[in-house]
């Protein structure tokens, strides 16, 4: 099975290291503009292979498209990440340009891979995919949910004091600092509602937390953050290539699914081999609907600014 991630920077590197690591692909091609920048972190990479005992073979190229063809995914993380005091949603201009252009790319050489979107405004950019490769929506998928559960989940254990293994919970609507919605009401601890565990306020600076996850990083690093984002990649690739049918919250295409058309948003969707397969209706109550119209508004905001800016 073989993958192709666009953008080598953080995240897309290290999105390659952690699907070559886990054995998920046999092969995995990072592909870059900068000069020999993608050949280099996969010659690095491979370096690796007999220390971490994998078999995947890594395959670095500069802008040549050639080399993905065929591939049975492939991951879009070219784009600028943020700085530290930046909204996701101010990248949308330059990083819709760059996604725009690669999406083309890729589908010429790989007419049948399912599209993964890391780039940022990542709601948008699996919109502006979505409208530009005109596959059916099955085939694209933004990573953004998996991402902001894991973090979701890393804050509740931290509040519990538990281990983060022994956590369920979903985000779930747009992937932005005030879209997101950590379910609180759903999370568990081994099955056992989080709320008997944790008081409202806990439960509330947790959620607050996770909403803020990736500015807290971007304040600490000065760029965005990669371990966490490569790691939910390599999550979603093998769910993919597996043919898993693991359940994610993922950024797909809504048509009448928890009351939205014509967007791209968060939901908890099963995952397998030709993309996702069945969103999930998990019951919200009224105030869950009403944060995810809410994140609705503002995503839809914000696609309708994808034109004027591409
Ligand atoms: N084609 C291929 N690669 C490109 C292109 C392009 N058209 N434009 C930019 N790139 C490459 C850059 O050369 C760079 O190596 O994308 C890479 C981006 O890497 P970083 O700057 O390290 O950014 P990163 O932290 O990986 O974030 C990438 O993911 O999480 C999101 O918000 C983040 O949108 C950002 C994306």
């Amino acid at each position: 099975m073989k993958v192709s991630v666009i953008g080598a920077g953080n995240v897309g590197a290290t999105c390659a290291d952690a699907i070559a690591f886990r054995s998920i692909a046999s092969e995995v091609v990072l592909l870059d503009i900068r000069e020999n920048f993608a050949e280099g972190k996969a010659l690095d990479m491979m370096q690796t292979a007999t220390l971490n005992q994998f078999n995947t073979k890594i395959v670095g190229s500069t802008n040549d498209y050639g080399k993905t063809a065929n591939s049975d995914v492939v991951v879009i993380t070219s784009g600028v990440p943020r700085k530290p005091g930046m909204t996701r949603e101010e990248l949308i201009g330059i990083n819709a340009g760059i996604v725009k252009g690669v999406t083309d790319n890729v589908l010429k050489h790989s007419p049948n891979a399912v599209i993964v979107i890391v780039a940022n405004p990542m709601d948008t950019m699996t919109y502006l995919a979505l409208k530009e490769s005109k596959l059916p929506k099955n085939r694209i998928i933004g990573m953004g949910g998996i991402l902001d559960s894991a973090r979701f989940k890393c804050y509740l254990s931290m509040a519990l004091n538990a281990s983060a293994n022994d956590i369920e919970g979903m985000v779930i609507g747009g992937h932005g600092d005030t879209t997101m919605i950590p379910l609180t009401r759903m999370a568990s601890y081994k099955g056992v509602p989080v709320s008997q565990f944790l008081a409202a306020d806990a439960l509330k600076k947790v959620a607050a937390d996770t909403m803020i996850g990736g500015a807290t990083l971007t304040s600490m690093l000065g760029t965005s953050a990669w371990y966490a984002p490569g790691a939910a990649v390599a999550s979603l690739v093998d769910s993919i290539l597996n043919d898993q049918k693991r359940l994610f919250p993922c950024c797909v295409a809504l048509d009448g699914e928890y009351g939205q058309k014509d967007i791209c948003l968060g939901v908890p969707v099963t995952i397998g081999k030709n993309g996702w397969k069945k969103i999930v209706d998990v019951n919200l109550n009224d105030d869950e609907k009403a944060a995810f119209a809410k994140s609705a508004d503002a995503v839809r905001n914000m696609n309708n600014v994808l034109s004027a800016a591409v």
